[in-house]
This record gives structure tokens, sequence and C-alpha cells, in this order.
């Protein structure tokens, strides 16, 4: 194709606003179409988004030149939109994502894919039936830490893994967001669903498939009723210890943190607040200068791979497969049960 990519938001929440940023700056898009519910963001005062990784001090954004909805079907119907970006509550996923396939749209869809592996399957098997790029925002396979690790691991400069911990925990999300969804487990899946399957997809992506899960937390201490924080040990019968940890219990000012740490045989890999370290058993200390990533984070990473496969007319899937996306959400399946039970739970993968 030639020109920039007619891209619809359809939310404009914490997610909406960002991806819509990076569009506009992309110069391989342009936004040509939103839908929200919202009087106010329809008007193009955003104002009242809030969100975890920096926030966002932009108040108004113009939308003079942009078709405006309050229903995300209208956008979707709207001949001129190629691209659907589906920045809505998870709920909302799989309504929209169906719709906008079946509609013929390249899509984008926030992570989670869906509030659960069915319905997630469901908009798989829609996907690969359409010609056209589909995606789902698991921005921290794109991060650029995250990335240059794991591929340095994969090409064995680190040596055999003997231990892996990797950790997402934010502010209490309680009053944040669209009619406080976050908070309805119904509606996020809770901070094991909505937050959490970030890291249960690097254990997927550094690893492979665990074997069985073992998870503790706790239960609606910020929440109407979700899995607020937890802990998961992936089992992979090798010996090898792999936690994750992953929660919104801080107190409001908290700030955000994602971090991961790596022991391998030849080399100690940390990120955290303070930035990417890789120690060596040698003594050496190595500060990664990741000089490969051209983009200043996973968004936006994320969202040039798939502006750049859509302009190419190549599939978007050379960073997570159509069947990761399930399988992730069949490992916080069985991490849910395991955390409800109270014992280890093998992890149902169907293919
Ligand atoms: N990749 C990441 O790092 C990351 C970070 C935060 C959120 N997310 C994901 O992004 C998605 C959106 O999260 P958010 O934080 O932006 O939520 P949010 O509550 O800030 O925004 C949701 C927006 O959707 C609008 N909306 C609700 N129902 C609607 C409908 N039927 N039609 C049109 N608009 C409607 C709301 O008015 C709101 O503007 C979720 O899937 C979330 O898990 C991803």
């Amino acid at each position: 194709m030639t020109g920039k990519v007619k891209v619809g938001i359809i939310g404009l929440g914490f997610m909406g606003t960002t991806h819509f940023d990076i569009y506009q700056a992309s110069g391989k898009a342009e936004v040509a179409a939103i839908a929200d519910t919202n009087a106010a963001k329809m008007r193009g005062d955003i104002s009242s988004v809030a969100g975890n990784i920096g926030g966002n001090n932009c108040k108004s954004l113009d939308f003079s030149d942009v078709a405006v909805y309050a229903d995300g079907m209208d956008l979707i119907n709207n001949p001129a939109v190629e691209l659907v970006d589906i920045c809505l509550p998870v709920f909302l996923h799989k309504k929209f994502a169906l719709a906008a396939i079946n509609a013929g749209k390249h899509v984008l869809c926030e992570k989670p894919l869906a509030m659960n592996s069915a319905d997630a399957t469901e908009i798989i098997a829609a996907a690969k039936n359409s010609n056209k790029c589909f995606m789902t925002g698991m921005c921290v396979r794109f991060w650029p830490e995250y990335r240059y690790v794991r591929e340095q691991y994969k090409a064995g400069k680190y040596g055999k893994m003997r231990n892996a911990f990797f950790k997402r925990f934010s502010p209490t999300v309680s009053g944040n967001g669209w009619e406080n969804w976050f908070a309805d487990d119904s509606k996020s899946g809770g901070a094991l669903l909505e937050m959490h399957l970030h890291d249960t997809d690097q254990v997927l992506y550094f690893f492979g498939r665990p074997n069985s899960v073992t998870t503790t937390g706790c239960k609606g201490m910020r929440s109407k009723d979700c899995w607020d924080h937890i802990f998961s040990f992936y089992d992979f019968g090798d010996g090898t210890m792999i936690v994750a940890e992953g929660g919104w219990t801080a107190a409001k000012r908290t700030p955000f943190e994602m971090s991961f740490q790596l022991i391998c045989e030849q080399a100690t890999v940390i990120f955290n607040h303070a930035g990417l370290n890789v120690y060596y058993e040698d003594g050496r200390i190595e500060k990664p200068e990741l000089s490969d990533f051209t983009q200043a984070t996973g968004w936006h990473e994320e969202i040039h791979y798939l502006l750049d496969s859509i302009i190419a007319g190549v599939p978007a899937d050379k960073y997570i497969s159509t069947d990761e996306l399930i399988d992730g959400i069949r490992i916080i399946e069985a991490e849910r049960k395991s955390a409800e039970t109270g014992v280890p739970v093998a992890v149902e993968y169907k293919s």
C-alpha cells in the first residue's frame, strides 16, 4: 500500500490516547476516526485520563480532521478506516475485535485479547481467516530491555538459566478507568489477567510452555472481587526456579514498577529502576546500549512494527504468534485455579 495507514481508535482512555499520540507522530499513519461513549472525550477533552507508566500531561486532542463516533461499530463501518485499534476495557474486546476482523480491517486489540481462552480462540480463528494484519498489544514483547535480554539469552550469551523473576507492581487502580472497570473481575479479570499476563507471557517468551503453575495471592484488597496481587511459580520439570509477582495493591502515589532478574550460569541480568545491568561471573559489568531499538518504549516499537507490516503487506506475527496469545491466557487460567484451590495446576494446552 502507499500513503499513511488510516487508523480508527475505539476507546480513548489511557491506552487509546497513548496510541493516538504514537500514530500521529509516526509519519506512517493518521488517526482518521475515534469512538468513545464519553461526551468530553468526543470533544477532545482528555483531562480525566489516568495511567500507569509516566502518565499523560496532554489535556486536549485536536479532532478537527477526525471522524468522531459514540459507537465503535460506526467507526468499524467507516470505509476510510483501514486499521481498527481497540483500546476498550477487556470484556468489550471480543465484540469489537470480531466485528473489525469480519469487516476486513487490520486490527490491533489491546491486551489481554479476551476474558478467557475460549473467547481468545474464537477471535484468533476469525483472524486466521482474514488476509489482514492482526495483533494484540502485548507491548512487553516489544519493550527494548526485555526483547534485548531475551535475544541475548536465546543466543546463549548468559549460559543456562538457573532462576528467573519477573515483577509488575502498580498503585491501586481503584477509582481509575471507565466506570471503575479494573476493579470488577468480570470486566478486567483482575490484576491476574489485566496486568500480570505481561509477565506470564514473558515466561512463555523466554522459556516456552510451563508444565504447571503454583499460585497464591490476595483477593478484593483494592477491588470488588479481583485477584489484586499474586505470586506464581512456573514448573518446567527441570529444576529451574521461575517466579512472577504482579499486583496493583500499592498506595496511590507509589511509582509503577516493571522489573526482572535472570540468574544464568555465566551472568546475572537485572532490569529495574537502575536500568539494565549485566553482571558476569568473571566480574565484568555491562550496561547494554540497546542501539538497535529506534523507539522509546514497547508501545512505540509495537505500533511502528504493525504499521511497517501493514505498509509492506506482510503478517504482523514476528514477535508473538496468535497461538501464543491463547497459551498465555491458558496459563493465567491455570494460575487462577491454583490460587483458588491452593494446589499446583497443570496447564491445559490444546495443541
Ligand atoms: N499495554 C499496556 O501497557 C496497557 C496499559 C494499560 C491498559 N492496557 C489495556 O488497554 C485497554 C484499555 O485500558 P485503559 O487503561 O485505556 O482503560 P480506560 O478506562 O482508561 O479507557 C477505556 C475507554 O473506553 C471508553 N469506553 C467504554 N465503553 C465504551 C464503548 N462501549 N464504546 C466506546 N468507548 C467506550 C471509555 O469511555 C474510556 O475512555 C485494556 O484492555 C487494558 O488492559 C494496556
